[in-house]
Order: C-alpha cells, then structure tokens, then sequence
C-alpha cells in the first residue's frame, strides 16, 4: 500500500438504523476533506471560475444517465479542474438529486477550499486547482464499518470477500462505467453482497490498483466495510445495499429473502480521527 495513502478511522458514534435507502431521500453524507492549506476569496476568478463548473453539473444537460461529467473552466493558476460521479446502480433521478446536493452543500462545508472531494452514498463530488482528471488519487479516504464482528468461519469468511471483491474490482476495471456489484452464498442463508467503482476517467490499470488497495484496507473481520478514496471505493454487506436490479449480474437468480428483519447497521463516524 501507498506510504501517502493515509486513511482515517473512524471510532465512535454507533447508530442504528434499519431503514431501506430509499430513493426521495436526500443522500447520505459519508465524509469530505477540503485542506485549508489552499484557498479563494469570494472576489476572486477561482471563485467565478468554481460557480461556471458547479452550475454545469446541476445544469439541464448534465449527464446524470451516465454518472459521471467532468469539466475545466478558466486558465491556469485559477483554473478549476472537477468531476461528479455517481454510484453506479442508481437512477438518473438519485444521480441528479445527489449532484444537486452536493453542489449546494460545498460552500457550507468548505466555504473557501480550493481543492475539495465531498463523499455521499450515492454520488462524489470533486474539484480543484490541480488537475485532477485521469489522475489516480488514493489519498485522504476513509473507512468506515459495522462494529460487529464476524463470529464464525472467519477464515472462510475472509476468503470469499476477498475473492469476490477481487473479481468484482477486475470486472469494473475492464468495464466502461468502471462499476460492478456481485454476491456470493457464504451459508444457506447468508449472502455476501459486494460492489466497487472507480471514477470512469481512469485507466483500466489505474483502477484496478485503486481497487487492490481499497480492498486490501478493508477489515475482513467485521459483517460489513468500506473504504472510500478519491478515486474509487469498494464496500461488503450482508444485505443487499445496492439495487441488483440495476446491475447486470453474471450470476443465477436470487436466493429467497430472509425471513427475519434486515440486519442492523452498526456504524461508527469519525469524530477522533487518527491517520495511519
Ligand atoms: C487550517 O486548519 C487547521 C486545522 O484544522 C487550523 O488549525 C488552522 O487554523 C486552519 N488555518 C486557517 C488559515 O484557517
Ligand atoms: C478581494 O477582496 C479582498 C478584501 O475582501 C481584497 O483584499 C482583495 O484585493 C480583493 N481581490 C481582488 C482580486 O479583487
Ligand atoms: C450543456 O450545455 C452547455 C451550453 O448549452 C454546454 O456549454 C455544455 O458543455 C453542455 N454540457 C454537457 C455535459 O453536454
Ligand atoms: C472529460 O473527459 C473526457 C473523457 O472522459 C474527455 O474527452 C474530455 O476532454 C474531458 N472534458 C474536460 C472538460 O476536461
Ligand atoms: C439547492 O438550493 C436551492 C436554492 O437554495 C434550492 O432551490 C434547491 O432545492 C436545493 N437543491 C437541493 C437538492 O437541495
Ligand atoms: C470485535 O473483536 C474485537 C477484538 O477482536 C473486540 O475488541 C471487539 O470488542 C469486538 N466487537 C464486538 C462488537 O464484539
Ligand atoms: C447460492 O445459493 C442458491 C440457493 O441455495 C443457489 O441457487 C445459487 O446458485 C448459489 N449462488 C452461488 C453464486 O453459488
Ligand atoms: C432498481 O433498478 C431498476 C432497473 O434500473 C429500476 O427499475 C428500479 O426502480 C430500481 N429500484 C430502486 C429501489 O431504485
């Protein structure tokens, strides 16, 4: 792994919820970096500059059938340099409402940062002075993930995600929207549901490495992870948390549902954030 990758932990602050995602809902904010180190007053081009690239991605021809738009306004030093990209396996009408979003909350959580990435469930967003575009980034990302442990076939357990992350990262890769969700039957009744994306302006190579070490720094003793950095991020449940529908899986027909209530998510969010 990368010596400059740094990724936070997160501790603290479990809740419980046992909602569905549901799709009229605003979309879960999961984190954001915006170093202070780089900053714009409001007077000044960057600024101008930053607003033209915003309103593009929430204007009428924005690409939210795609998931993903990049753009570049102005000239150098105050050239802006982003991009959105949105989970692979949601509709046009989350990718908007996730883009929309976003945009409106950036000057709130990072009022005069140059160069910021901002992490929801369902869509990223990302700009900067530097560029960015087709530049694997794996810095600055996050972990988060369910408390509770795995508690039995631990080692079998490890194995199945790892082989089936690494084949769902090997599929993305290769694929032109550089996303893929897949499942695996750990027991009769439990699945392993599993999805990774890169931001489609990567190579194939590139995203394969981003993948290799999202998936490398995952916990694999845990019922659910993931780990999300500016240009890719790779996630396991024991539930299904993104639409199988939407994602043409090479693999037979559903198991049953269970019969008992969803699992309950357990997660921890940063507040004591220790670098590694
Ligand atoms: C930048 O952030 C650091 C740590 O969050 C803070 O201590 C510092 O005062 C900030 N600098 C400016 C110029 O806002
Ligand atoms: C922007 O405004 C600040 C004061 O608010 C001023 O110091 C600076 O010179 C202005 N910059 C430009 C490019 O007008
Ligand atoms: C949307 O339209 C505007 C002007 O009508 C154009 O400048 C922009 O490039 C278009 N964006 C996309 C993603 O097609
Ligand atoms: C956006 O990315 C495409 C390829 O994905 C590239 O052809 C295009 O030039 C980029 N647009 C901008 C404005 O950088
Ligand atoms: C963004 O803000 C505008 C104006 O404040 C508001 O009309 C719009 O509904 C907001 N969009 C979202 C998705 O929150
Ligand atoms: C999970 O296991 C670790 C040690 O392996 C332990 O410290 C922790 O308390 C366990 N968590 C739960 C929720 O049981
Ligand atoms: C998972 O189990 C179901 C039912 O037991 C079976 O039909 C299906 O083929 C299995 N899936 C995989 C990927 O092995
Ligand atoms: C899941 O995806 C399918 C196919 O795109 C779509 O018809 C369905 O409405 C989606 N379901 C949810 C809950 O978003």
């Amino acid at each position: 792994m990368s010596s400059s990758a740094s990724f936070i932990f997160l501790f603290l602050i479990s809740f419980l919820t046992s909602f569905r995602e549901a799709s009229a809902q605003d979309p879960t904010y999961i984190y954001h970096t915006c170093p202070n180190t780089t900053t714009f007053t409001r007077n000044s081009t960057y600024f101008a500059n930053l607003r033209a690239l915003l309103s593009s991605f929430t204007s009428r021809n924005a690409s939210y059938s795609t998931g993903f738009q990049n753009a570049t306004v102005g000239q150098a030093p105050e050239r802006v340099t982003g991009l959105f990209n949105c989970r692979g396996d949601v509709s046009l009408e989350v990718c908007r409402s996730c883009v929309e979003f976003s945009v409106n909350e950036t000057f709130t959580r990072c009022p005069n940062e140059r160069d910021v990435t901002l992490y929801y469930d369902q869509c990223i967003l990302r700009y900067s002075n530097r560029n960015i575009l087709s530049t694997l980034n794996t810095d600055g990302g996050i972990i988060l993930y369910n408390t509770q442990n795995v508690t039995s076939n631990q080692e079998r357990f490890k194995d199945l995600l790892l082989s089936t992350l690494s084949q769902a990262a090997t599929e993305a890769a290769g694929s032109s929207r550089k996303f893929d969700g897949r499942k695996a039957n750990l027991t009769t009744f439990q699945t392993l549901y599993g999805f990774v994306q890169c931001t489609p302006d990567l190579t194939r190579q590139e995203c394969l490495r981003c993948l290799q070490q999202t998936i490398n720094g995952l916990p694999t003793d845990k019922i659910g992870g993931r780990l999300v950095v500016p240009s890719c991020s790779s996630r396991y449940e024991l539930y299904p948390f993104y639409n199988e529908s939407a994602i043409t899986v090479p693999s037979p027909p559903p198991t049953p549902p269970p019969v008992s209530a969803p699992p309950r998510r357990e997660y921890s969010i940063c507040y004591l954030c220790a670098i590694v």
